[in-house]
């Protein structure tokens, strides 16, 4: 079975992790300091949010030079040495690879701005006319009001399908794509494990489309996918499409040739969302049955929450309403078509909710992926624009900077609301704590990586009357596991029944469970999960 079918994923925002000198800001030589906390935790895979040269005005996902380090956070060298240090403990290490768009500090834009015979000219989309591509759908719409911006030095105006300062790349030309797969090939040489490819269906434009999932996009990543497997094999690309299921299966690849190994299921994430605070399983159920299937050596990614708004894109309009006036009541907590908030707070601090969506998350079909600080329950500051709010330092103690940072100011505070603040919520209690969330979530990693039927087993809901116990079972290769969850704040009777087994485990213990016959009057308190193994 490929590494990443199985493994469980881990993002980081190098800024907000460690600091290891004392300027502010975590840095490479940071996150090498915390990476038996990371072995420790039991993840397989690191994603890096882009640590490249950039103005950050998009927090580094407006890219100045693809193949550098920013000064914030160290040099090449401690790139390879983390790299090294991560897979010495057998740990994975992907990076953020934006290729849809650059900085326009990019040297490429600056030269094409500067000069209409500049050979990077054609390396952006340029018009005289800003009314081209009309149905292309505003994706920051709280700040941008048009996906054209009039270039003054250039005399034109430019394509960007996010920030101003983010001019799109402009894969008609040949030597754009060439350009991307040498970027590709340096930090591949270097030895990273895959890049988590940023905002992959909008890198071509036509006329009359809304420019998303174009034919030519899925050819240039077929290319793609050819030159890792040919050069590079047994590296992931796992794929950023904010889609529905059965267009972001087309980046699975199709007969004409394989595109994505991963991609994340964004349409499920809501959904559990929904499902828990209606007390009904309908929609995680009505999601995976609009889920085609993927080919064998593919995976799907799956999460709970981000570094971006929790994103209500593949949700319908009255669904959306719904998530705003239930997990965003106020204004502020909404940003674009989303919530700017993180787990925790989202679901009222309330430990039993936060551990009832981890275990979904860790049981249903997919590889999951952890947002840093997620595993201790950290809040957000909402007095942060933006996103930056749910990107505040990772809380190690229970010191006033947090165990991160030994700057009088750091790049953000940690979270200051009364609940959330560090000597509340961080690492070193929780670690010392068999009680904690962070047990709870790590004992949830080590059984799902126990059992193959976890991993990529079959899914098959059991039918029952009532509509807040979500049950299932998954099976490969003969195990199989039940999982129950009580979505409810009511307890509830179990109401599995089960007849074809002579014994049930508890995953999570160990332990021997009650009967199977037993099952169905066993009572299930609010939120209460089950990991029953049947044998
Ligand atoms: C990233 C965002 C970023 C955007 C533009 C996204 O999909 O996750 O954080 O702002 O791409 O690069």
């Amino acid at each position: 079975m490929p590494w990443y079918k199985n493994a469980v994923f881990y993002e980081i925002y190098l800024r907000a992790f460690y600091d290891s000198n004392g300027d502010g800001h975590g840095d490479l030589r940071g996150l090498i300091q915390k990476l038996d906390y990371l072995q420790e935790l039991g993840v397989d895979c690191l994603w890096l949010m882009p640590t490249y040269p950039s103005p950050l005005k998009d927090d580094g996902y407006d890219i100045a030079d693809y193949r550098s380090i920013h000064p914030d956070y160290g040099n090449l060298d401690d790139f390879k040495a983390l790299l090294e240090a991560a897979h010495a403990r057998n740990l994975r290490l992907i990076l953020d690879l934006v290729i849809n768009h650059t900085s326009d500090q990019h040297p490429w834009f600056q030269s094409a701005r500067a000069d209409r015979n500049s050979p990077f000219r054609d390396y952006y989309v340029w018009s005289d006319d800003p009314q081209r591509y009309k149905r292309a759908r505003i994706i920051f719409c709280d700040t941008e009001t048009s996906n054209w911006t009039w270039d003054e030095q250039a005399g034109q105006y430019y394509w960007h399908r996010f920030y101003a300062c983010q001019p799109d790349l402009n894969y008609d030309n040949p030597a754009v794509q060439d350009e991307i797969l040498d970027v590709m090939r340096f930090w591949l040489d270097l030895g990273v494990d895959g890049f988590r490819v940023d905002a992959v269906p909008y890198l071509f434009e036509r006329e009359g489309t809304n420019c998303e999932n174009l034919p030519e996009t899925h050819a240039f990543l077929q290319r793609m996918r050819r030159f890792v497997d040919e050069h590079y094999p047994d590296r992931l690309l796992l794929c950023e499409a904010n889609q529905w299921p059965q267009d972001v299966r087309a980046y699975f690849g199709d007969t004409e040739g394989k595109e994505f190994h991963m991609a994340f299921h964004f349409p499920l994430m809501p959904r559990l969302f929904m499902a828990l605070a209606k007390a009904d399983y309908t929609p995680i159920r009505w999601v995976f049955e609009q889920t085609p299937p993927i080919p064998d050596d593919c995976q799907w990614c799956t999460f709970l929450r981000n570094h971006d708004e929790l994103t209500l894109e593949m949700v319908t309009p009255e669904e959306r309403e719904w998530m705003w006036k239930t997990y965003a009541p106020q204004r502020r907590m909404r940003l674009n078509l989303g919530i700017r908030r993180r787990l925790a707070p989202l679901l009222d601090n309330n430990r039993r909710k936060i551990e009832l969506l981890n275990s979904l998350l860790f049981t249903l079909p997919g590889a999951p992926i952890l947002y840093y600080g997620d595993e201790i329950g950290m809040g957000d500051d909402l007095n942060l624009s933006d996103r930056n709010g749910l990107r505040t330092p990772m809380q190690w103690d229970a010191s006033p900077q947090a165990g991160f940072s030994t700057a009088k100011r750091p790049y953000a505070s940690p979270v200051p609301t009364p609940g959330y603040r560090p000597q509340e919520v961080n690492v070193a209690a929780q670690m010392a704590d068999p009680q904690s969330l962070w047990h709870a979530i790590r004992r949830m990693i080590r059984a799902r990586k126990q059992y193959p039927s976890l991993q990529c087993g079959t899914l098959r809901w059991l039918e029952g009357n009532d509509p807040s116990i979500a049950a299932f079972e998954r099976a490969c290769n003969g195990q199989r596991m039940l999982l129950i969850h009580n979505l409810s704040s009511q307890t509830r009777p179990c109401a599995v029944k089960i007849t074809n087994a002579k014994k049930l485990t508890n995953a999570l213990t160990g332990q021997e469970f009650i009967h199977p016959l037993e099952l169905q009057n066993y009572r299930l308190a609010p939120w209460e999960y089950l990991w029953l193994l049947l044998s």
